[in-house]
């Protein structure tokens, strides 16, 4: 079987000592599981969850950072000061970066390079509204996103990264895309990314699905031949429900 890449944004919930107990809940529940697992919990948590998950098998993400390393940029984070952290992904472009803040794709790509740049893997959130799926639009949303995401990503290091397709309309509203819906989003990116990469490339990317998932639903949605993982967001906030998505 593949392995896969079960991630889970906390977005801005718990504290310092919430985030750490479920950091060592995790830890000792998915300890030894054969999936790649990540953790994204709020920047004021990072540290404490970094002594928690050091030398285990879960990695550390942060949510967001900013495209610059350094300088007069109040309120931003920056990569260097990830990395300082033991920060080794980062979830780019999400769509409550998109539409709540206002960020484009040229933003994105400029913190998709400086990510690749410092060695921290990037995840590349695409997914259109249902607004642009009703439209005939899905095709168009998504290639733009991907395509601009990646502008300037050299084929050598297209496999240090990750692209989370995660439809807007399914981003903690219970509705999840059909499994076979979500593969064929899948399968047209893995299409985009081999007109950009060749075929060899885009069919090894890791390209994970969000939106509502949950145990119930994990098992179908990881079965489908283009999804190899998950972003998961409400189901990530507790053990109980993340550590059945991990080991589905
Ligand atoms: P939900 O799993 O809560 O729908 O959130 C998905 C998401 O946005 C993960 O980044």
């Amino acid at each position: 079987m593949k392995q896969l890449y079960i991630a889970g944004n906390w977005k801005m919930h718990k504290t310092v000592a919430e985030s750490v107990a479920l950091a060592k809940d995790l830890v000792a529940k998915l300890g030894a599981s054969g999936q790649k697992v990540m953790i994204a919990p709020a920047f004021t948590a990072l540290a404490s969850v970094a002594a928690v998950v050091k030398g285990t098998k879960i990695r550390l993400g942060a949510q967001n950072m900013g495209p610059e390393e350094q300088g007069a940029h109040t309120g931003e984070v920056s990569v260097l000061m990830l990395k300082d952290l033991g920060v080794s992904t980062v979830i780019l472009g999400h769509s409550e970066r998109r539409h709540s803040y206002k960020e484009d794709d040229g933003l994105i790509n400029k913190k998709v390079l400086l990510a690749l740049k410092h060695g921290i893997e990037p995840i590349l959130c695409v997914g259109e509204t249902l607004e642009e799926r009703e439209a005939g639009r899905l095709e168009s949303v998504i290639g733009t996103q991907v395509r601009e995401g990646l502008k300037g990503v050299d084929a050598a290091v297209l496999a240090k990264l990750v692209i989370a397709y995660e439809p807007v309309w399914a981003i903690g509203t219970g509705k999840t895309a059909t499994p076979q819906d979500a593969d064929a989003v899948h399968a047209y990116i893995r299409k985009v990314l081999a007109g950009l990469y060749g075929e060899g490339p885009a069919k090894s990317m890791c390209i994970q699905y969000g939106g509502s998932v949950k145990a119930d639903n994990a098992k179908e949605l990881m079965g489908m031949a283009n999804i190899d993982g998950a972003l998961v967001g409400g189901a990530s906030l507790k053990a109980e429900t993340f550590v059945p998505i991990v080991e589905f």
